[in-house]
């Protein structure tokens, strides 16, 4: 038996080697709008042009909760994919359950720890390991606009504030268009929902609120006001909206039928796949009142373990290659994120992306950098949910007070 297995071993490494460690790389993600899928594209071209075979796992479904119910199940089965996009304390969660892999051998040849932001290089490491690579940096708190439905209707700049926001909303809807574009996916109310939050409370108050968990800040009056506003929201949306996936709702900005959405900057990459040009097609702005925050949502891929030499080789591939400097930049200009990793040229991203990583930087010194609790960068995978399922529950049921609102998603926090 025993001898057995060393033939079997050795005929293993034999057979990887002549094969030039050429290997399968299986990645799940949940990138299948336009922009996305052009983003992930390039991946794949890279990984192509190592020699390896790329195996596409693809699992529709914006913010990624059909993903991990199918990652869940396939870790279970004992055949994990190569690289899941896996993110924030979620990392964490499946390092725990000693499935990753340790990528600290491809993290020290390619100098991560410089070329990384700390918060970020922190999220990748589980007890100083790295066992994820970061791909960017998305920032949630943005508000997209359509300029020609915005001069048609007789909205003058973007509205800066939640009450001038009300007030063009009012006016787009007096000229017959749909303010607010929106998809009513529990993930997407979330998105919303975080970024009226922090428009509404500020900083600490979203720190506060839904980093920390903290009950008596979950109960005060800012989170009543931010209820209030979230429902005032929602008044501007269309009859059509729940159900709607994301991309269909940025569609409508595309097209002139709607003149907001409020989503993170993957928004961005359906824009500039319909040729769309920021600050002449589209205006890309903070949601009102977050101009001096940044809520942030770094895509990563966590590595698995993997027996076979030759995957070992191209997951190890693959790793160097997401934090490399052609990744990054192409990537990043098709997906509306900007580049992880530091110091990269941004000369060919536009003024949306120019901003974002201004941003980043300065909101990094001053304390608004703020991770985003709608895209797993906050809080427990559990709690998230319990939470999410707690605002979509008052948003979908407009008989719900505020204070019953309130109450619920003070009980969802609670989760462990
Ligand atoms: C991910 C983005 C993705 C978006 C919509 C977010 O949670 O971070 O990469 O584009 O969901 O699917």
């Amino acid at each position: 038996m025993l001898k057995l297995t060393k033939l079997a071993t050795a005929a293993a490494l034999v057979a990887a080697g002549s094969a030039a460690m050429a290997g399968e790389v299986e990645v799940l993600h949940w990138w299948t709008s336009g922009g996305e899928a052009k983003s992930v594209g390039e991946l794949k071209r890279i990984m192509q042009g190592k020699g390896h075979t790329w195996k596409d796992f693809a699992v529709a479904g914006g913010g990624g909760d059909n993903a991990m119910t199918v990652l869940k199940s396939r870790v279970v089965a004992g055949n994990p994919p190569a690289a899941a996009q896996i993110k924030g304390p979620g990392i964490q969660e499946w390092a725990s359950e000693g499935v990753l892999a340790n990528l600290d051998a491809t993290a020290k040849t390619e100098k991560w720890d410089s070329l990384l932001p700390k918060v970020v290089a922190d999220v990748m490491k589980y007890k100083g390991n790295f066992v994820a690579a970061p791909v960017n940096v998305h920032r949630v708190n943005w508000m997209w606009a359509n300029a020609a439905v915005l001069k048609k209707t007789g909205v003058a700049g973007t509205p800066k504030t939640w009450d001038e926001f009300f007030a063009a909303a009012e006016k787009v809807k007096k000229a017959g268009l749909i303010p607010v574009a929106h998809g009513g996916q529990n993930w997407q109310d979330f998105t919303t929902f975080e970024s009226v939050v922090l428009g509404v409370g500020g900083a600490k108050f979203y720190s506060d609120a839904l980093v920390k968990l903290d009950q008596k800040t979950l109960t005060s009056a800012t989170m009543t006001k931010s209820l209030e506003t979230f429902r005032k929201v929602k008044a501007y949306t269309d009859a059509a909206a729940p159900g709607r996936d994301w991309n269909l709702a940025t569609a409508m900005v595309i097209q002139e039928k709607a003149a907001f959405q409020f989503m993170g900057d993957w928004a961005k990459g359906e824009f500039t796949a319909a040729g769309k040009v920021p600050g002449k097609d589209y205006i890309c702005a903070a949601a009102p009142g977050t101009a001096s925050a940044f809520t942030f949502n770094v895509d990563s891929f966590a590595m698995f373990k993997l027996k076979d030499a030759a995957a070992q080789k191209a997951q190890a591939d693959l790793a160097a290659a997401i934090m490399g400097t052609e990744f990054q930049e192409v990537f990043n200009l098709n997906k509306g994120s900007i580049p992880v990793r530091l110091n990269m040229d941004m000369a060919k991203f536009d003024d949306c992306a120019k901003l974002s990583s201004k941003d980043f930087v300065e909101t990094a010194k001053s304390g608004g950098l703020l991770p985003s609790i709608a895209h797993g960068m906050a809080v427990i995978p559990a709690a998230e949910g319990a939470i999410k399922d707690a605002v979509s529950q008052f948003w979908n049921n407009d008989k719900m007070s505020v204070a019953d609102g309130v109450k619920s998603i003070a009980k969802a926090a609670a989760t462990k």
